[in-house]
């Protein structure tokens, strides 16, 4: 993502620093030429990197360091430090690395070596499959694509995605780039060259309209036909629209694609005033994007208070504030009857003006076409550990999969930007003939004006919600603890804390 980049900080370790201003297990941000760059010491070793995740620039130095990784502090990607390899999503891009030398009691670090072509090769046991066909082009899809020429795979890629736009940075869609305070470069998560490029046959347009498992085929909307050896499937999930009155009326809008939100763009160049039905993550990141570009803003939801079922009565209430001090104004505990022409009819009674009208009531899974392949189906297309789906060689990641999660012990669906890309991942590995199980901590972010909120593991329900540090003053971690374990802790710029709790969750398995 295009950022100005800032002038370099901390001391010029081309000049060398004394090896005592880095102690064991200490990191440092320095800068050689224009280069911000992070040492970190091991023991003997020291490791030369570039300061800034690949990610959103996020500042390593505050991040967390685990074995040879370091591992970001803002949406927990992480990062090889000896080779700069993207080990983990959201971040897909290696790190610059530097060489080290160590001379009479100092550090000087030399020049950047060059980006390995391949870092990962994946072991050539088994037939390695001559087709990868994946449907969706998405999250899971993209990061599935993009890992399998990372590990060399160098048959064929075939990405089908009913999409008219290649694969963009969906969060971004609810937030900077909705605001207009991003511009539209940052949102695809490649520039269109890369997929002739790494010979991705990415398909737009291109809707799946069935899959045949014995003949391993998929059938596109069109007629054609194309054959795979190994399909992942990632067809996502799509907004629920309501079926009030006057819901299919221009101005009433619903927001997953890139095309979605140009959409609401459009609009709000001459809107005045937003209904946002639905108080959810996307309802409400709306609604503060849309803040932003200067637009009355209404919320319309049935809960008491904005994601409290999520994140507990404190940070709802929280939230809630939050967003009223920014202007927007909430109508809870109600419901929208009709739209009708200009004017929102909420079930109470009351009446809403609104020239623009956006839906955020929730997210279906994209189930459709593995329950009529006959592919096993829980409210989710159920996978293994494996992301395999009951049908031999398709697999499913990212907002359809329903898997078994160890950290929690129960077999969950979620939708999570860099759960869906860390499945993507998994599944491209395991389609190669690896038996990589999928294990990570779920994590999730949203964004609200300048507060973050980061929420690692997953609690669908909790006996207490322990409160460290003041949630108004921006502070806090919240941990949802059940039986004695904490499953899930949400918290607003106490990075290091959540890094250290998804650690921690990792080597608990229920
Ligand atoms: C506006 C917005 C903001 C978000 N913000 C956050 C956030 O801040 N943090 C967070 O953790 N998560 C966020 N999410 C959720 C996150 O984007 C999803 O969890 C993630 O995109 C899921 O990835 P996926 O690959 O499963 O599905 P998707 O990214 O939805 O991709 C599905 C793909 O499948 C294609 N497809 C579906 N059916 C077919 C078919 N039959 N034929 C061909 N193609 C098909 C679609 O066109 C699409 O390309 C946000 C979502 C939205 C919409
Ligand atoms: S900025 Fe590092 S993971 Fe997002």
């Amino acid at each position: 993502m295009a950022e100005d980049q800032p002038k370099p900080v901390g001391p010029d370790l081309g000049q060398g620093i004394a090896l005592a201003q880095l102690p064991d297990g200490g990191k440092l941000v320095g800068h050689v030429g224009d280069d911000e760059v992070l040492l970190v010491r091991r023991g003997a070793e020291i490791f030369a990197v570039a300061a800034h995740c690949t990610h959103y620039h996020g500042p390593l130095v505050d991040g967390l360091v685990v074995g040879d990784n370091v591992r970001c502090p803002w949406h927990h990607a992480c990062f090889d430090l000896r080779t700069g390899e993207a080990l983990r999503a959201p971040a897909l891009s290696p790190l610059a690395c530097w060489t080290v030398e160590q001379q009479s009691g100092k550090i000087f670090v030399r020049e950047k070596r060059a980006e390995k072509e391949t870092t990962v090769r994946v072991g050539r046991s088994g037939t390695v499959p001559e087709k990868i066909v994946i449907i969706g082009g998405g999250a899971a899809g993209f990061a599935a694509a993009e890992r399998l020429r990372r590990v060399d795979y160098q048959r064929s890629i075939t990405m089908l995605s009913d999409d008219d736009a290649p694969p963009v940075d969906r969060p971004n869609l609810s937030k900077d780039y909705l605001a207009g305070t991003a511009p539209e470069d940052w949102v695809p998560l490649r520039p269109d060259s890369y997929y002739p490029d790494n010979a991705i046959d990415l398909r737009l347009k291109a809707h799946v309209a069935s899959i045949d498992p014995r003949a391993r085929e998929v059938a596109l909307a069109d007629g054609s036909k194309i054959p795979f050896d190994r399909l992942l499937l990632a067809t996502g999930a799509e907004p629920v629209r309501l079926s009030i009155p006057g819901a299919d009326q221009p101005h009433v809008h619903t927001l997953r694609s890139l095309g979605d939100c140009r959409a609401i763009i459009a609009r709000a160049q001459t809107a005045r005033r937003v209904v946002v039905l639905g108080a959810s993550f996307i309802g409400l990141e709306c609604a503060a994007a849309l803040r932003t570009r200067g637009i009355e803003a209404h919320v319309v939801a049935p809960e008491k208070r904005p994601m409290e079922r999520i994140m507990g009565p404190q940070m709802g209430d929280f939230i809630r504030t939050l967003h009223e001090e920014h202007g927007v104004i909430f109508h809870l505990e109600d419901t929208a009857s009709a739209i009708d022409g200009k004017w929102v009819k909420l079930k109470s009674g009351a009446e809403l003006e609104a020239d623009l009208v956006i839906v955020g009531v929730g997210v279906r899974p994209r189930t459709q076409l593995a329950e009529a392949a006959g592919l096993s189906v829980d409210r989710g297309v159920v996978v293994n550990a494996y992301l395999e789906t009951s049908a031999p060689d398709i697999f499913a990641a990212g907002d359809i999969a329903r898997w078994p999660d160890p950290h929690s012990g129960e077999s969950i669906r979620v939708e999570h930007w860099v759960v869906a890309e860390r499945q993507g991942q998994t599944a491209a590995l395991n389609m190669l003939g690896q038996r990589e199980k999928f294990t990570s901590v779920p994590f999730f972010w949203s964004q609200h004006y300048d507060v973050p909120i980061n929420y690692v593991g997953h609690a669908e329900n909790w006996d207490d919600i322990a409160i460290d540090g003041d949630i108004p003053a921006k502070d806090c971690v919240l941990r949802f603890n059940r039986k004695g374990r904490t499953l899930a802790v949400a918290s607003i710029y106490r990075d290091l804390e959540s890094l250290e709790a998804e650690l921690a969750m990792e080597n608990v398995s229920a």
